[in-house]
């Protein structure tokens, strides 16, 4: 497409005089297209029918003239007060029965019908209108769906599509009895009209009814987004469909999701008001573009990149000269093609004042605007080459929505968070320089030399045996604890010990464990000493060596880490979560063992990474410090971008190529 950089843009915050002005900094700055209109449906329909779409083509025209293209997003996570007024049952219910009221955004229940005929309305006009503007590209549809919308929504209508969606899945309500165990205080249900949304119980609640919900609102947001792609794809065949998604985020399942969209875009704010500070976000974000990349396997854009402070009542860290670049051309190297920052310019009111864009409240270009334009300048020129060019690691992280859901129904440690664990093995490769892929557990696994699949509490026959035969094939595997736990359904499974069939490839069972509940553990690895902490497999080999012990407790003594032999791979079961420390010498063992390359050495802080097609590869080196580094590459490259190899300035981005035939 050849489009890279671009700016999200609020015309309708701004008078129609200062529009000008913005298009021919916009053009300065490099910008190539805008995100618009997500937000503005009072403006675009102040009144029911009544369509007001011409300051809209005004703006996109005015930009065109500048050389810049436009993005729609469909205006849905925020209905006006009329509707609301017409249709007051649109907003949506809390668990605790309550209504979520206008005033806000995102107060719009995803099931109701009145709400779907206000936006079979409304986006069938816009896009009419727009399907053949030659400035229009693409849609995103909605804005973030699933934020806030967190426990929504309860309502009759939601309540009447769950019964269906249950039906559907149950047949009978003796399979959903027997599925959920409703045996257990009396929760026998003799019809599926007695089953309700879950509001507020005197206490508990049942498991295997909680994971069928959380999959039912993530089914119900993408029957929502589909809704809205029918009529877009109807109306403008020759226009993209994207979503921007949250990184990890969880309410949808962005697998599913993805199947409506020609590609994933994303947002994220490496340093908003909610980051721990001082924050060194560089793996953890980096963990982000890779698990965006994995959702339809293929490079993806930004559509909202931080630029400057972010924060609504309060405000995060301010961001330091040079920080945005790196954040950007980190979010390249993962597999973007296009950058869009939010915002251009810091809005005066509203939630988000303090929200901050590349221009300030003044509107006056300052130290990021000139930062901004000076990335644009000087990696525009590359990144038509790095268009659809992808990571090839030998490394893949299985991530599931599902394992997920059921560990936050039952966390089984207070702590323990399914995607913080992910993360703690994550960071462990990123550190050693080596790239990572996110894969969905049904993927064909045989092309990674090793499959990290962590916490595999939800299992099925199927499941197993494909662990089981990419094992056989040569495949390396690391199972974690909390695998084999429970069945589709979220109920314990009883047929042998843990972690079930896959016993077998890790050469161990466990008959007992120990949640480390206010408690730590130690193991011993090689001849150290590490911390452990929140669980404890306590293991028995069936034919698995012990690679780490115990060194507390009853069982101290006993292996937390097994490693097994199994036909033509390897397995290594890890009983515990590890400290980083531990993580990072073990991993270091596991990657040594499969012989997995590595980009090169650097301090941390400092980020390698590489896209390629057939012919080329393409490295990245990235400083995410405000301190001069140093590192060293493994392979032959020749600088395309950047002052001095092996040396990097602050927040420095060096850009390599190397071609088939070396550099
Ligand atoms: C994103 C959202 C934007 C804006 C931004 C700042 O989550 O998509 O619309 O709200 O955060 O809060
Ligand atoms: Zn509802």
């Amino acid at each position: 497409m050849g489009i890279h950089f671009g700016v999200d843009y609020y015309p309708e915050h701004w008078p129609r005089e200062r529009w000008e002005t913005d298009a021919k900094l916009m053009q300065e700055m490099g910008v190539q297209v805008v995100r618009m209109a997500e937000f503005s449906w009072f403006k675009m329909e102040p009144k029911k029918g009544e369509f007001h779409f011409e300051w809209l083509e005004e703006a996109i025209a005015l930009l065109a003239e500048h050389g810049i293209q436009t993005v729609l997003g469909t205006p849905t996570a925020a209905p006006p007060a009329w509707i609301i007024e017409e249709n007051p049952e649109i907003q949506p219910i809390d668990t605790q029965g309550r209504v979520r009221r206008f005033g806000g955004r995102h107060h719009d229940c995803q099931s109701n019908p009145a709400y779907r005929e206000h936006i079979r309305r409304f986006v069938t006009a816009m896009t009419k209108r727009f399907a053949d503007h030659p400035a229009v590209i693409g849609w995103q549809i909605d804005n973030e769906l699933g934020n806030s919308h967190g426990d929504l929504c309860m309502c009759d209508s939601c309540k009447s599509r769950y019964q269906q969606w249950l039906e559907k899945k149950y047949g009978t309500i003796e399979e959903l009895n027997e599925a959920w165990g409703t045996a257990f205080w009396s929760q026998g249900y003799n019809s599926f009209s007695q089953i309700g949304t879950p509001l507020i119980t005197a206490v508990g609640e049942n498991p295997s009814a909680m994971l069928d919900w959380k999959c039912f609102c993530s089914d119900l947001i993408v029957d929502f987004a589909k809704w809205q792609a029918d009529i877009i794809r109807e109306n403008c065949p020759n226009h993209f469909i994207t979503h921007n998604y949250m990184c990890f985020d969880d309410k949808v399942n962005y697998y599913d999701l993805g199947e409506l969209l020609d590609f994933v875009s994303n947002d994220i704010y490496p340093a908003g008001n909610w980051q721990k500070q001082p924050h060194q976000p560089d793996a953890e974000m980096a963990a982000s573009h890779d698990v965006i990349r994995s959702y339809k396997k293929q490079p993806f854009w930004m559509m909202e990149q931080q630029s400057n402070i972010a924060g609504w009542g309060t405000m995060g860290r301010a961001v330091n000269p040079g920080q945005m670049s790196a954040w950007a051309m980190q979010s390249v190297a993962h597999g973007a093609d296009a950058v869009v920052f939010f915002r251009w310019r810091t809005c005066a009111v509203g939630t988000e004042q303090f929200w901050h864009g590349i221009l300030g409240h003044s509107g006056k270009p300052g130290r990021v605007f000139e930062e901004a334009k000076a990335l644009t300048h000087r990696f525009a020129p590359h990144m038509d080459a790095f268009e659809g060019t992808m990571p090839r690691p030998e490394v893949a992280i299985v991530h599931s929505f599902r394992q997920n859901y059921a560990f936050q129904v039952q966390p089984n440690h207070p702590d323990l968070w399914y995607v913080g664990h992910i993360h703690k093995y994550y960071k462990a490769f990123f550190d050693k320089k080596i790239p990572v892929d996110f894969v969905q557990d049904t993927d064909d696994l045989s092309k990674y030399k090793l499959v990290v699949a962590p916490l595999q509490y939800l299992m099925t026959p199927e499941l197993e045996q494909h662990y089981i035969d990419y094992v056989a094939n040569g495949g390396h595997l690391i199972l974690t604890m909390r695998t084999g736990v429970k069945d589709a359904n979220n109920i314990c499974m009883t047929d042998r010990e843990l972690p079930g069939k896959l016993g077998d490839i890790c050469g161990i069972k466990i008959p007992e464990y120990d949640c480390l509940f206010h408690k730590e553990c130690a193991v011993l690895f090689g001849k150290k000493e590490y911390k452990t902490e929140k669980w404890a497999d306590i293991i028995t080999l069936t034919g698995a060596k012990t690679l780490a012990e115990y060194t507390t407790s009853f069982y101290k003594e006993t292996p937390a880490i097994a490693e097994n032999k199994y036909e033509q791979g390897k397995v290594w079961y890890v009983g515990t979560e590890p400290s980083d420390e531990l993580m990072a010498d073990f991993v270091e063992y596991v990657v040594d063992s499969c012989d997995i390359k590595r980009l090169g050495t650097a301090p941390e802080g400092v980020e390698l990474m590489t896209r390629e097609n057939d012919g080329q590869t393409w490295l990245f080196v990235i400083n995410h410090t405000n301190e001069e580094k140093v590192y060293k590459l493994n392979d032959t490259y020749k600088l395309l971008e950047g002052e001095r190899e092996e040396y990097l300035k602050p927040y420095e981005v060096q850009l390599f190529v190397k071609n088939k035939y070396g550099r």
